[in-house]
């Protein structure tokens, strides 16, 4: 269920284990192809690209990233990927890119993904013969399944699927939001900028040699309205500033307003039904991890699947979810962290407001907190 990054490579990892499955996806294919969200490939989601054939495109278009900055009262502190990680680097490229040759591959081998469906309901999953009723084109389908994953998205409909008896949610909402931009104009920086500020949060991103991504902090209530572009524009240019650097403006070409939560859904699973990415979690985006802990999640569901259709050997399935929450929980505590490092929250505790700026200060001299934001940044093996 879903044709997000989680749904479309988790079908693409079973046809590479000549395993069948069928996506449904509600929007529509030029959607899903559009819709602009994360940019940052930890090194194992662009990896498994490759090694799986389809990072092509990603190779030719995407870029390769060697480190990040982190900015603090002007200053700019580069964190060395290569350097702290023995050589581990990060690929920017559009998650919508990932979606679009993902989709491309999939159809390449037949009418696999299947878009505008609508009135889905999922029946049996407790029992061994899960089915899936949908509507496509005014037509009623049913589809019998041996296994439902739910890569359907955080809003999606497989998670309620679960008996709230047998689950947990643990969340936590932010009092903040991220208004992104993308803007026609070279990048004015080639590597990411996570700039803390008094006036609050703001990101330098890139997407290609001549679009820029940028986000700045604003509050959760904020409609686009209030920010007309020559407002966002003032903020990007003070919270970004630094001594000898200058931000290059260009028209913008969408705007959007995200609010922040953190999301654990346990378990992740429930008889044959698996959830995989945001139906069953959701990150701040401060640490860019959503796409790529998506991909992981897959990584193990179809390892796990692959045993139990070859050999009929249940054990990876059965202990799924407890392997993906604890890199579900690694990464909340990593975007949290990164988090409460870069924003400014309103109604702050003095208190905390000096402990910040202390870990801030503390960052900027030691290798040994650049390292661990380094390691979790490029991404932890999938385990
Ligand atoms: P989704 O991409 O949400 O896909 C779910 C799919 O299911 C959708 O296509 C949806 O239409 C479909 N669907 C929903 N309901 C149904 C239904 N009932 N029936 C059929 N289909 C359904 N992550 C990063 O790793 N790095 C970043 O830099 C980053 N930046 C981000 C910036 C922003 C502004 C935002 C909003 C997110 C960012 N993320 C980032 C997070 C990342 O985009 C998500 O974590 C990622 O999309 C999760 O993939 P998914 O496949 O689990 O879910
Ligand atoms: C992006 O390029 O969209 C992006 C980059 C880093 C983040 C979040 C989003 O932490």
């Amino acid at each position: 269920m879903g044709a997000g990054p989680a749904g479309l490579v988790l079908s693409h990892l079973l046809h590479l284990e000549g395993i069948d499955s069928v996506v449904l996806e509600q929007r529509s294919r030029s959607y899903v192809e559009t819709r602009i969200r994360a940019g940052v490939l930890e090194q194992t989601s662009s990896d498994l690209l490759i090694e799986t054939g389809v990072g092509e495109r990603m190779l030719a278009e995407g870029t390769i990233h060697d480190g990040v900055n982190l900015q603090f009262a002007g200053e700019r502190h580069r964190i060395d990927f290569a350097k702290l990680t023995g050589g581990k680097r990060i690929t920017v490229y559009g998650q919508q890119e990932v979606v679009k040759d993902l989709i491309a591959a999939r159809l390449g081998t037949g009418p696999t993904v299947r878009f505008e469906v609508g009135d889905v309901r999922l029946i049996g999953l407790g029992t061994d013969a899960p089915t899936i009723r949908f509507r496509q084109d005014g037509v009623d389908h049913e589809l019998g399944c041996q296994l439902v994953a739910g890569c359907d998205g955080f809003h999606g409909v497989c998670r309620d699927a679960i008996p709230p008896t047998l689950r947990r949610e643990f969340e936590r909402e932010y009092p903040l939001a991220w208004l992104g931009v993308l803007a026609q104009v070279a990048p004015s920086t080639e590597e990411l900028i996570y700039a803390y500020h008094e006036r609050g949060f703001a990101l330098h991103s890139l997407r290609s040699p001549e679009l820029s991504r940028l986000y700045i902090q604003v509050d959760p209530g904020d409609t686009l309205d209030g920010w007309p572009d020559g407002r966002v524009w003032e903020e990007l240019h003070l919270r970004l500033a630094a001594p000898g650097w200058t931000l290059a403006e260009g028209p913008f070409l969408e705007r959007g307003i995200t609010t922040m939560r953190s999301y654990v859904c346990e378990p992740m699973q429930y008889g044959r039904l698996f959830l995989a990415g945001d139906a069953a979690h959701i990150v701040p985006p401060t640490g860019a991890k959503g796409m790529n802990l998506a991909i992981a999640d897959v990584v193990v569901l179809s390892r796990a699947v692959a045993r139990w259709f070859a050999h009929r050997d249940r054990s990876l399935l059965d202990a799924y979810s407890e392997t993906c929450l604890r890199r579900v929980w690694r990464v909340q505590d990593f975007s949290t962290m990164m988090t409460e490092l870069l924003h400014r929250l309103p109604d702050e505790d003095p208190f905390a407001n000096r402990i910040q700026r202390a870990r801030q200060r503390y960052l900027a001299g030691s290798e040994a907190l650049q390292r661990s934001i380094a390691e979790n940044y490029v991404g932890l093996p999938i385990g």
